[in-house]
C-alpha cells in the first residue's frame, strides 16, 4: 500500500517528509518521489525514481536542505509498473500543481480519454495522473484551488486519498479522503500530513484521524476540516500514546492481527471498479484474449504453491460448477517436474501472492512451454509472474507482511471467482440473472468479514480453552475440504503445533484411528447439501473422544448437541463460504500461537517469498 507524507512549516520540507516516508517503509513499495515548493513558491519541483528511498534520496542533495512546503510518497504499483514515470507525485500539464494519491480512481480510462480528447498528454500510466490534469482543467476554468479540486473530486469514482501541492498557494497543502488512510499531525507553528500514524511520531503524538469524505486545508498555522461537500466538520484529536513499532502495526501486536482485520477492505479493493453498476463483472485485463479464444480452452490448469494453492482449490470447483470444464489443481514443485497434460487447449491459472515463488515461476514456464495460455492472480505489480503472463489479474489486498498469509488468500479466492463470472458472462451458459446473483453475493463478502471479525472475543475465549491441546484435524466435504487445507496449515505454521487437513469422507480410511481425548477435531460445515454427512463425521468424532469444533451457518443448530463448541459464520453462498469461515480459523491460529508464546510474524524456518527450490 503507498506510503503518503505531507510537511508545512519551518523544517527543511524534503528531508522531513523523507524521514517520514522512512517510517513507512515497513508497508512495502517499488517506487519513490517528493515534490517541494522552491523559488519562494514560484516552483514547484518533483524528484522520482523506481527503487527504494535510498536510490530517491541521492537525488536530493540539492533539496535537502531547504525549506517549503513537501510532499513525499512511497508507491506499491496498482496502475502501471514500478517504473520511475508511473512513480508519484505527478505534475499538472502545466507543473505547478504535484499529487500523490492512495488508492484506485475506477473511471480513469474515461476521465483520461476525457481530457487527451482535450489535448491534455500523459506522461505515466497511472490513474493519479488523471485526476491532476483534472484539477488543472478546474483551475483554469477560473475556479481557485481550493473549488477546482473538489470539482475534480466530484468527477472521480473509486477510493483515495490525496494531497496536493501547488505553485498557486505554495503555503497550502490540501488533502481529501474517501476510502485510504489519512492523518493530519498537529505541531507547533507546523502541520505534517500521513496515511499512517508511524509517520509523524517523531514530531508530534497530536493527531487527527481523517474520516471518509473529510477534505482538508493544511498552513503552517491552521488546519481546516470540510467535508467534500463543503460542510465544516469535527473530528477528535487523538493523543498517540503507543511506541514506534505499536504503530506501524497500527496498535495491533502483531502485522498477521493487523492483515486479518484488513480482510473486508482488501476484498472490497479487489471488487472495486471490476463490477458494474448492473452487476456483471468487467476485467479489462482479459481484453487482450477474443471471445472465441476463451471459448477455446478446454482445460484449466491452476498451478501454485502453499496458501494460493488452497486459494486455487477452493476456485477449481467453483471454475468447474460455473464453467463445466475440468480444472487441474496442481502444486507448482509437483508440477514442473510432472509430465503434464496442458497443450494450446489449456488456460493455466498462476496465483502467487509475491509472484516470485521459484516453484510457481517455473510451473508457468513450463505451462508455457507447452503452449498453455497463461493468466496469473498476482498482489505483486511488475513481479516476475505478472511480467510472464499473458494476462494479470491483480488482488489488491495491500502489502503483506506477516509470513502467515491471510488477505492475500481470500482475496485471491475472490480475483479467481471474479475470473470465472468474467468467463460465465462470455459464455452465457447461464441466465444474466443467476450470474448477477453470484456477483451481488460476492459484494456481500466484505460485510460478512466484517461481522465474523466483530465476533473475534468469541474466538479469544475459545483460543483460551483449546490453547494447550497439541494435536489438530481439519475435516470438511466440497468447499470446506478446501477451506479445512488452509486453515490447517496456518495453524501449523505459526504455532508448530500438528496440524493436519482431510476430507471429511476419508477419516474412517484411516486417520480416525488417532481420534482419542484430546484430539481437537474442526469440522466445517456450512455447505447445507452436505450438513447431514458432515454431522455424521461429527458424531464418530465425539464418539471417539475427540473435542469437535463445528464451524457452521448461524441459522444452523444441528450440530450443538454432538459438538463441544460451535463457532456460526454469517449466511454467504456455499460456494463463497471459504472467504468467510476461513476468518474465524485464521484468528484461533494467531491466537493460539500467541498463548503459545511463538513468534508470529517470522515463523521459524520459513520465509515471506521462497525464491529458491
Ligand atoms: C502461507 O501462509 C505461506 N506463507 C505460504 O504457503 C505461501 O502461500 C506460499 O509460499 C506461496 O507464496 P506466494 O503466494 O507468494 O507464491
Amino acid at each position: 500500500m503507498c506510503g503518503i507524507t505531507g510537511y508545512i512549516g519551518n523544517r527543511p520540507g524534503v528531508r522531513t517528509v523523507i524521514d517520514m516516508l522512512r517510517r513507512l517503509e515497513y508497508r512495502g513499495y517499488d517506487s519513490a518521489g517528493v515534490a517541494v515548493a522552491t523559488h519562494g513558491g514560484k516552483n514547484i519541483e518533483i524528484v522520482k525514481a523506481a527503487g527504494k528511498l535510498s536510490v530517491l534520496e541521492g537525488e536530493l542533495s540539492d533539496y535537502w536542505d531547504k525549506q517549503g512546503a513537501a510532499i513525499g510518497h512511497t508507491r506499491w504499483a496498482t496502475h502501471g509498473g514500478p517504473t520511475t514515470p508511473n512513480a508519484h507525485p505527478h505534475y499538472s500539464s502545466d507543473g505547478r500543481i504535484a499529487l500523490i494519491h492512495n488508492g484506485i480512481i475506477e473511471n480513469f480510462q474515461q476521465l483520461r480519454a476525457e481530457l487527451q480528447g482535450e489535448g491534455y498528454v500523459f506522461t505515466s500510466e497511472t490513474d493519479t495522473e488523471t485526476l491532476v490534469h483534472l484539477i488543472e482543467r478546474e483551475y483554469k476554468r477560473g475556479e481557485v484551488m481550493e473549488q477546482a479540486i473538489r470539482d475534480a473530486l466530484a468527477r472521480v469514482t473509486g477510493a483515495y486519498s490525496i494531497v496536493l501541492v501547488s505553485a498557486h498557494e505554495p503555503d497550502v497543502l490540501y488533502a481529501a479522503k474517501t476510502a485510504s488512510p489519512l492523518i493530519v499531525g498537529l505541531g507547533e507553528n507546523e502541520n505534517f500530513l500521513a496515511s499512517d500514524i508511524p509517520a509523524v511520531l517523531p514530531y508530534t503524538r497530536q493527531v487527527v484521524v481523517l474520516e471518509d469524505g473529510d477534505f482538508v486545508r493544511v498552513t503552517q498555522a491552521s488546519v481546516t476540516l470540510t467535508t467534500l461537500a463543503g460542510e465544516r466538520a469535527h473530528r477528535e484529536l487523538f493523543t498517540v500514546t503507543w511506541d514506534e513499532q505499536t504503530a506501524e502495526k497500527g496498535g495491533f501486536p502483531h502485522f498477521m492481527l493487523k492483515e486479518i482485520y484488513e480482510q473486508p477492505r482488501a476484498i472490497a479493493d479487489t471488487l472495486r471498479g471490476r463490477i458494474t453498476p448492473e452487476e456483471t463483472v468487467v476485467l479489462p485485463e482479459l481484453d487482450g484474449f477474443t471471445r472465441e479464444q476463451l471459448a477455446a480452452f478446454t482445460r484449466v490448469q491452476i498451478v501454485a504453491c502453499g496458501t494460493a494453492y488452497h486459494a486455487g482449490m477452493v476456485a477449481k470447483r467453483f471454475w468447474e460448477h460455473l464453467l463445466r470444464r475440468p480444472v487441474e489443481v496442481s502444486v507448482a514443485s509437483e508440477f514442473r517436474y510432472g509430465d503434464p497434460l496442458v497443450g494450446t487447449d489449456t488456460l493455466c491459472l498462476v496465483v502467487s501472492q509475491s509472484g516470485e515463488t521459484a516453484d510457481t515461476l517455473a510451473a508457468l514456464r513450463e505451462a508455457r512451454r507447452h503452449g498453455a495460455a497463461i493468466v496469473s492472480v498476482v498482489n505483486v505489480v511488475g513481479s516476475s509472474i505478472a511480467r510472464e503472463s499473458d494476462a494479470v489479474v491483480y488482488t489488491q489486498a495491500g502489502p503483506e507482511i506477516s509470513v502467515a498469509s491471510t488477505k492475500a488468500y481470500v482475496t485471491q479466492i475472490v480475483a479467481l471467482n471474479l475470473l470465472a463470472l468474467h468467463f460465465a458472462f462470455v459464455e452465457g451458459r447461464q441466465s444474466a440473472d443467476e450470474l448477477t446473483a453470484y456477483v451481488r453475493d460476492l459484494t456481500a463478502l466484505p460485510d460478512a468479514v466484517e461481522s465474523v471479525l466483530g465476533g473475534a472475543l468469541l474466538v479469544e475465549e475459545l483460543a483460551e480453552r483449546l490453547a494447550s491441546r497439541t494435536v489438530f484435524f481439519y475435516l470438511g466435504r466440497g468447499y470446506d475440504y478446501a477451506v479445512s487445507l488452509e486453515a490447517a496449515l496456518k495453524l501449523k505454521e505459526i504455532s508448530y503445533l500438528h496440524a493436519e487437513a482431510y476430507a471429511a469422507g476419508e477419516m474412517k480410511h484411516g486417520p480416525l484411528a488417532l481420534v482419542e481425548p484430546g484430539v481437537v477435531v474442526v469440522c466445517f460445515s456450512t455447505e447445507p447439501r452436505l450438513f447431514d454427512k458432515m454431522l455424521s463425521n461429527i458424531k464418530e468424532v465425539a464418539a471417539r473422544g475427540g473435542t469437535v469444533l463445528a464451524v457452521v451457518p448461524e441459522n444452523e443448530t444441528r450440530a450443538d448437541a454432538s459438538a463441544d463448541e460451535v463457532l456460526r459464520i454469517p449466511v454467504v453462498r456455499p460456494e463463497f463460504s471459504p472467504v468467510v469461515s476461513v476468518v474465524p480459523l485464521q484468528l484461533l491460529a494467531y491466537l493460539i500461537a500467541r498463548a503459545r508464546g511463538c513468534e508470529i510474524d517470522q515463523p521459524r524456518n520459513l520465509a515471506k517469498s521462497v525464491t529458491v527450490e
